[in-house]
């Protein structure tokens, strides 16, 4: 009995402090995206928003990716509806900016860059994004995450050739 409780204790305290860091940021985290698979896709996760000293911190993990690259964005419309997500409209982009890369000044606000999935294809991730807000005239709140099936080149106009919208997710506050 004595032992019994001993173990059982000693594994909630394991596991507490294995899953401590990402949970408390999750607990504190404004705002969240539930990213569901379009059609024909597999691709479903969760991405956490906190703010940042410069933009809003991204924590999330994405499964059932094809391994490697995929353009991850926001988009204009806060709308997954459609099967292949494109209600969700084009990148999220009120500054009137060309589509580029996620360190470049002049950009989309949405253009998050790319997330690399592993073998397992599964994509995780924490990152901070310099043009993102949770407020103001950039606010990403309402909008959508995108995640496409293949890399950004952060050159084509106007978003980057990251072909198929796999999963599809709106920011909102927690
Ligand atoms: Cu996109
Ligand atoms: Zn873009």
């Amino acid at each position: 009995m004595k032992r019994t409780s001993s173990v059982t204790v000693a594994a909630i305290l394991l596991v507490a402090s294995l899953s401590g860091c990402t949970s408390i940021r999750q607990q504190t985290a404004e705002a969240v995206a539930v990213l569901n698979p379009t059609q024909g896709s597999i691709a479903q996760g969760t991405i956490y928003f906190s703010r940042a000293t410069d933009g809003v911190r991204l924590d999330g993990e994405i499964t059932g990716l094809k391994p490697g690259q995929h353009g991850f964005h926001i988009h204009e419309k806060g709308d997954c509806s459609a099967p292949d997500a494109a209600s969700a409209g084009g990148h999220y982009n009120p500054t009137g900016m060309p589509h580029a890369a996620p360190y470049d000044v002049q950009r989309h606000i949405g253009d998050l860059g790319n997330i690399r999935a592993d073998a397992s294809g599964i994509a995780k991730f924490s990152q901070v994004d310099h043009a993102a807000r949770l407020d103001g005239p950039n606010s990403i709140i309402g909008h959508a995450v995108i995640i496409h099936a293949d890399p950004d080149d952060y050159k084509t106009q106007p978003a980057g050739n990251a072909g198929k919208r796999v999963a599809c997710g709106v920011i909102v506050k927690q």
